[in-house]
């Protein structure tokens, strides 16, 4: 009779607790699926198995937590990095500015033999933090798809014959000589924007004459491949090691930090041909071996 009523007793509280259980794990099978993006094909069936679903589920959930925590924390110390190279980008010429004007304004203004000079200097630190803003805001807009491209039908020779005009100086003055790979008397047309192939092209023609030796020399060349024009910047200057080469497109990314600093370059130069050349649907890259030189290359559309 006491055994009888026992298992009675331990029967109900059994399918209780059952019951019990199941409905918290229902909830907590609710609350995950309706936290998941996907709870609106959710359809919640009373005869599944409840508790390995759940499990499914919540494992489910917490590798796509874990996935975006990893995506957010790169995010986060790209962010950092790049408020870290901003704020010292900045650094230089703000000191070299404020430096100049202390010593102004501390007697060097009545001083005939530095005054000139030393406003020049502090002027040089302003037009620098300047070209570091116009570039920053360049890149931010293309990042932010707010950047207006002129798509028209152009001739890329012309393009690169006013570089090589405007450039003519400087090239003179680093013993630099810029030349066609050969004589391109018929026009090519490629499909662009002017203004921003022309940039890409200065960009990449003052990189090479900023960064090659005396007496040698660039070379531009153009090659029909299909539907697409290449075209190739190439110098015979020092070259980049193999392990530079992925981080060269990034933005404040130098490989010869002080030389390149000296040459008044913001490291922001190849990030705005990069995101330029990607705007028009193709890619620009780099071959490069240390002591011959560099050739950077890149597709337009063939008119
Ligand atoms: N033609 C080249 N030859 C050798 N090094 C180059 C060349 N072009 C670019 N570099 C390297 O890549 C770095 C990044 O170039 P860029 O983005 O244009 O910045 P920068 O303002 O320093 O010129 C340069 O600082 C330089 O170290
Ligand atoms: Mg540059």
């Amino acid at each position: 009779m006491f055994l009888f009523f026992f298992i009675i007793i331990a029967t109900v509280t059994f399918l209780l607790l059952e019951i019990f259980i199941n409905r918290k794990i229902r909830l907590l099978f609710q609350l995950v699926q309706n936290y998941k993006i996907s709870s609106t094909d959710f359809k919640f069936n009373m005869n599944e198995d409840i508790l390995s679903k759940s499990e499914v589920e919540i494992l489910k959930l917490a590798k796509r937590n874990s996935s975006e925590l990893v995506k957010l924390k790169s995010e986060e110390k790209f962010r950092r990095e790049f408020i870290g190279n901003l704020a010292h980008e900045l650094k230089t010429p703000i000191f070299s500015i404020q430096g100049y004007i202390l010593t102004l304004l501390e007697g060097g203004l009545e001083d005939p033999s530095i005054n000139k000079r030393f406003l020049q200097r502090a002027l040089k630190g302003a037009e620098r933090m300047n070209k570091i803003i116009i570039d920053l805001d360049m890149i931010s807009r293309f990042e932010s798809d707010r950047i207006n491209m002129e798509i028209e039908n152009n001739n890329i020779v012309e393009i690169c014959q006013d570089i090589f005009e405007s450039l003519e100086l400087k090239a003179k003055e680093n013993k630099i000589t810029l030349r066609f790979a050969e004589n391109y008397s018929n026009e090519i047309l490629v499909s662009c924007d002017k203004d921003k192939i022309g940039q890409v092209m200065q960009n990449l023609v003052i990189n090479a004459i900023k960064y090659s030796d005396p007496d040698t020399e660039l070379v531009v060349r153009f090659t029909d491949i299909e539907r697409n024009i290449l075209i190739e910047i190439e110098d015979n200057g020092p070259g980049i090691a193999e392990k530079h080469i992925s981080r060269l497109f990034e933005r404040f990314y130098r490989v010869d930090k002080s030389r390149a600093r000296n040459e008044g370059g913001t490291g922001l130069g190849l990030s705005i041909v990069k995101h330029i050349i990607e705007a028009h649907g193709h890619t620009v890259q780099v071959r490069s071996t240390e002591g011959k030189g560099s050739n950077f290359f890149f597709t337009l559309t063939k008119i």
